[in-house]
């Protein structure tokens, strides 16, 4: 068991910038998860920490240990591929003990890690298979394995389900938080799936462009995003954004644009004034307004497209040029083509700088 940390890590190939001054503690037994779209800088940051890349300038630290030049086998790390290529002619108590047989181990030893494992995992029935002879999720399962006999410090995962159909990344999800919280071992765990990040992490990397946007529990990135990219990125679908400008008007401050956009804030945004933001609404913070006049922060608009997925319903809706999602539980009550009115929450709302995109409620 052990920390890790970055330290100022920077990685280029050639010129290009993938990793940017990364800053990063983990600590002991942590379930971190790293996301963020493709080739952002992931993969990358996973693989300096395993020893497979060279990093152009900074240190890495596991435990006490700065590992920047030590051997990828001296690290006491095991990783999981997306694709984690099993050996074919090999059973899957073979496969799993390959790694141990070239450590060494003794036969006893190798004996007891692979059943130990095996029954973490409940594969104890498949020892003898060959790998063609199981599922896919029975295939990660033994990748999985084969990473835990080694008992390693630290776990690397990168999008290890991706090759997985969406019902058994649900399920092999779960099974991963349990394995962690059996094992209680560190775990770096890779995504591009904010989904798979916001269910998995104890805290949550979110990467853009090879720099970190904010680390935080899923619970806060949700909550109090830094920016809008992070605003943007988790939450599914994703949170309404809306060009406008702020006004003040009679001593209060609103938020309107030409679409006939007007949101009352209890903020003064003193600063803002006539100046560009953009304001964010969730999804779920959005209600129908059913009373007949017309309040504060309430919009009529024009329904474009229902999406009726039996518990809840996503409203696709605009008014001007803005098209806005709702998601409202049960069944739709309304058809495309009406007119409605719907509420914004006035408590559950986010202002972003237009320009520098940071969150100008933290
Ligand atoms: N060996 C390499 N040589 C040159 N560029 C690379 C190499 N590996 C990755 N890259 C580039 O670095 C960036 C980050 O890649 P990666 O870390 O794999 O992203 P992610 O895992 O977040 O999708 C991408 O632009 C990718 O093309
Ligand atoms: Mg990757």
């Amino acid at each position: 068991m052990a920390t890790v940390s970055f330290k100022n890590v920077c990685k280029n190939f050639g010129d290009q910038e993938v990793v940017k001054n990364l800053n990063l503690e983990i600590e002991d037994q942590e379930f971190i998860v790293l996301v963020g779209p493709s080739g952002c800088g992931k993969s990358t940051s996973l693989r300096m920490l395993a020893g497979l890349e060279e990093i152009t300038s900074g240190d890495i630290l596991i435990g006490d240990t700065k590992v920047n030049d030590m051997e990828p086998k001296d690290r006491d790390i095991a990783m999981v591929f997306q694709n984690y290529a099993l050996y074919p002619h090999m059973n899957v108590y073979d496969n799993m003990a390959f790694g141990l047989k070239l450590r060494k181990h003794s036969a006893s030893e190798i004996e007891r890690q692979v059943n130990e494992a095996a029954t973490i995992l409940g594969i104890e029935h498949l020892l003898e298979r060959k790998p063609k002879e199981l599922s896919g999720g029975q295939r990660q399962r033994v990748a999985i394995g084969r990473a835990i006999v080694r008992e390693p410090k630290v776990f690397l995962m990168d999008e290890p389900l991706s090759n997985l159909d969406a019902k058994l990344r649900v399920q092999m999800r779960a099974e991963l938080a349990k394995l962690h919280q059996k094992l209680k071992t560190t775990c770096i765990y890779v995504t591009h799936d904010q989904t798979e990040a916001m269910t998995m992490g104890d805290r949550i990397v979110v990467m853009k462009d090879g720099v970190v946007q904010q680390v935080a529990s899923p619970s806060e990135l949700y909550n109090s995003p830094n920016n809008i990219f992070v605003a943007g990125f988790i939450g599914s679908p994703a949170m309404n954004f809306i060009d406008c400008k702020v006004k003040q008007h009679n001593g209060q401050t609103y938020l309107v644009n030409e679409d006939g956009f007007s949101y009352l804030i209890d903020n003064q945004l003193a600063d803002y004034n006539d100046k560009e933001v953009v304001f964010g609404i969730r999804p779920e913070d959005i209600s129908y307004d059913t009373t007949d006049t017309p309040k504060e922060n309430c919009q009529q608009v024009r329904v474009d497209v229902v999406e009726n997925l039996g518990a809840e319903t996503l409203l696709y809706v605009s008014f001007g040029e803005q098209s806005v999602v709702c998601r409202f539980m049960g069944a739709p009550k309304h058809s495309v083509g009406n007119n409605i009115n719907i509420a914004l929450n006035p408590n559950r709302y986010y202002i972003f700088d237009k320009e520098t995109g940071n969150s100008l409620l933290k």
